[in-house]
């Protein structure tokens, strides 16, 4: 790949050994995908967690004296003091956390901790060019926002939010940005987890590729769009696709295509999506916890809860979750959307998410979530998948089916 001289310096460490790591990691990458050159971006997000392999990566360039040149936010870890008194976070965890969290910090991160930045701390345009981990944040950002990112790693995300650049290859060439495959859709789509199911249908059979939709019954959501990119990029790598007509960046089927023809055709019916939630189901019966939030809830999200759970009180010995960014729960607070859960018996908690060892408690525990993904990682013994409206029911009651 060929450097310029500034970027020849970085790669021998004459701007320090920080940035020198930073810049091998993404000259090996664009090595080996045979990127001609790099190229500058606007910002980062970086998937970061609050476990080993996190912290070794961000601790090497902050000890290194890195920083941030360009906007660089976060994924979530955890709020150490939320959690005190409630759990048994392991000391050797916590420190793990404590540990990357100081770190990002360093660096001079964005302390943002979730994982849909894109909608509130850092906000790509149209055509921007960016580095962005995270499951729904890659797809969210090239589809929905039409800016260009690769699928990167919290790592090499971090790495170009140092450095400024990233390797010319993959989703920043436009012919690379091309459909792949046709997926009609003939399901009914009803509400926000109806796409949560379909963006796992869809990233089950397509695997790898650029889906093209068609036939959806109408405009989605925000909420519909972060879970079925969310999803679709858990049970698949789907760093992109097009709704033509709802996504920016081809207006019409042949457009997404770029001329050629799709590789196959996908059918999606309601009968598809209901066997692919049954497939999630491990238990039924009693439950221990339900978990929502995974993706990060929106506003709009934890005032559907706070509804749902108006004059009812979740079930003793049952403990309900919902995570969300801070942004999100500073204007939960004042809308009185967190006083309302709490006041049922629920938690709010914030820079969090299921896949971190904060929630070791629960490894024994049965759950109840309406995210696939959330289900996927299984942090916890048994899982239940289903719409909100249901996990909400289950947490009153202390039980599903
Ligand atoms: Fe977000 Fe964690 Fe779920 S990063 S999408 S809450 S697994």
């Amino acid at each position: 790949m060929y450097l310029t001289k500034e970027e020849q310096q970085i790669l021998d460490g004459e701007l320090g050994v920080g940035t020198q790591r930073a810049m091998e990691l993404l000259v090996a990458i664009g090595d080996a995908y045979d990127a001609e050159k790099m190229i500058p971006v606007s910002r980062a997000h970086a998937a970061s967690s609050g476990q080993e392999g996190d912290l070794y990566f961000v601790e090497l360039l902050a000890e290194g004296g890195a920083k941030c040149r360009v906007p660089t936010s976060t994924n979530p870890v955890y709020d150490l003091t939320y959690f005190h008194g409630l759990f048994d976070i392991p000391k050797g965890e916590a420190e793990v956390a404590r540990r990357v969290m100081e770190a990002y910090k360093r660096v001079g991160a964005i302390l943002s901790w979730s994982c849909i930045p894109y909608l509130s701390e850092n906000i790509p345009l149209y055509g921007e060019t960016v580095a962005f981990s995270e499951s729904s944040a890659t797809p969210y950002v090239n589809s929905v926002i039409g800016a260009r990112t690769n699928r990167e790693a919290a790592q090499s995300a971090l790495a170009s939010g140092i450095i400024g650049k990233t390797p010319k290859y993959g989703l920043h060439i436009k012919e690379n940005r091309k459909g792949t495959f046709l997926v009609d859709v003939k399901a009914s789509l009803r509400d926000e987890f109806d796409y949560t199911l379909l963006g796992y249908f869809v990233g089950k059979v397509v695997g790898y590729g650029v889906p093209v939709l068609t036939g959806l019954p109408r405009r989605p959501s925000t909420e519909e769009l972060i879970n079925f990119c969310a999803m679709s990029n858990t049970s698949g790598a789907i760093s992109m696709f097009y709704m033509p007509g709802y996504t920016v960046e081809a207006s019409t089927v042949e457009e997404a295509f770029q001329g050629d023809l799709p590789k196959d055709k996908i059918t999606v019916t309601d009968g598809a999506l209901r066997e692919v939630n049954e497939e999630l189901q491990t238990t039924n019966g009693r439950i221990d916890f339900v978990m929502l939030g995974c993706p990060h809830y929106t506003l709009k999200q934890l005032g559907e809860v706070a509804r749902l759970l108006d004059g009812k009180k979740v079930q003793n010995g049952v403990s309900f979750w919902v995570c969300t960014s801070a942004t999100t729960k500073v204007l939960s607070d004042k809308t009185g959307h967190t006083d309302a859960i709490e006041k049922a018996g629920g938690h709010v908690v914030v820079d969090t998410c299921i896949d971190e060892p904060c929630w070791i408690a629960y490894k024994d525990k049965v759950g109840m979530t309406d995210s696939p993904k959330c289900a996927y990682y299984r942090r916890f013994k048994e899982v239940m998948v289903a719409r909100l409206q249901d996990c909400v029911e289950a947490a009153v009651k202390g039980r599903w089916r």
